[in-house]
């Protein structure tokens, strides 16, 4: 498993009035990646935001010292494919899609790597990880949703931490460098438990943006991990 593990707050909680400042402060605070949440009012019954706002973002993206700052799209989307090509225009580096909401999820992957994107799969609480049967070797991360998408601020579901075990057997047998991000619920608190079980990067939007001081919630996470 990867030891280096990777915090992507998502800006699903932060001020939508000032998403560049936003950006910008969050990743002054060491956020590794900016998760960018995408939904449809059709796959989860919530609308976010689309690609003129991802490209609008991606120069917010970019630390004190020039790096650029991965963009990691979620889309919650259905149908993924023209969706996914407008975000890898937009500059998304990761693109992540739901593998139930694609009828040709083979050819969704293929489009977003010739895209020049790194491609996700993910899977909701009740989802089985059985498609990773056919295609982990083409896939460069798995998203493990630990709460029902379409909204922040939910609780984390214990049984996630069953299907993390899961999938990390699977990337282990597997044996790609494949990213295992988990989204929904994560805390300080829980983040620990949350790697235990074999993720190596984690998305937050409340625990972040609900917290004035973005980087003491980034540095409580980050020891929680070590420890
Ligand atoms: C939910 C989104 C999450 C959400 C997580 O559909 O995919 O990324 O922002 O929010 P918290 O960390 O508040 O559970
Ligand atoms: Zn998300």
């Amino acid at each position: 498993m990867s030891k280096i593990y990777r915090i992507s707050p998502s800006i699903l909680s932060a001020d939508f009035t000032r998403l560049g400042d936003e950006v910008k402060r969050v990743v002054a605070a060491g956020a590794d990646w900016i998760h960018f949440d995408v939904m449809d009012n059709h796959y989860v019954p919530n609308l976010t935001f689309g690609p003129m706002i991802c490209s609008a973002l991606k120069p917010h993206a970019v630390t004190s010292d020039g790096r650029a700052v991965p963009v990691d799209v979620h889309l919650m989307v259905q149908p993924v494919d023209a969706l996914a090509q407008a975000f890898a225009q937009a500059g998304a580096d990761l693109i992540s899609f739901h593998a139930d909401a694609s009828i040709h999820v083979h050819r969704s992957v293929q489009a977003i790597k010739a895209s020049g994107c790194k491609a996700g799969l993910v899977f909701n609480p009740a989802a089985s990880l059985d498609v990773l049967d056919w295609l982990i070797e083409d896939i460069d991360l798995i998203l493990i949703m630990s709460v029902n998408p379409g909204f922040g601020g939910q609780s984390f579901i214990e049984s996630a931490l069953r299907k993390i075990e899961q999938a990390r057997q699977r990337i282990d047998e597997c044996g790609k460098d494949i990213r295992l991000e988990v989204d929904g619920g994560i805390k300080p608190d829980n983040i620990a438990r949350v790697a235990a079980a074999g993720a190596d990067t984690f998305v937050a939007g409340s625990a972040i943006f609900g917290n004035p001081d973005y980087k003491a919630v980034i540095a409580a996470m980050r020891a929680a991990l070590k420890g």
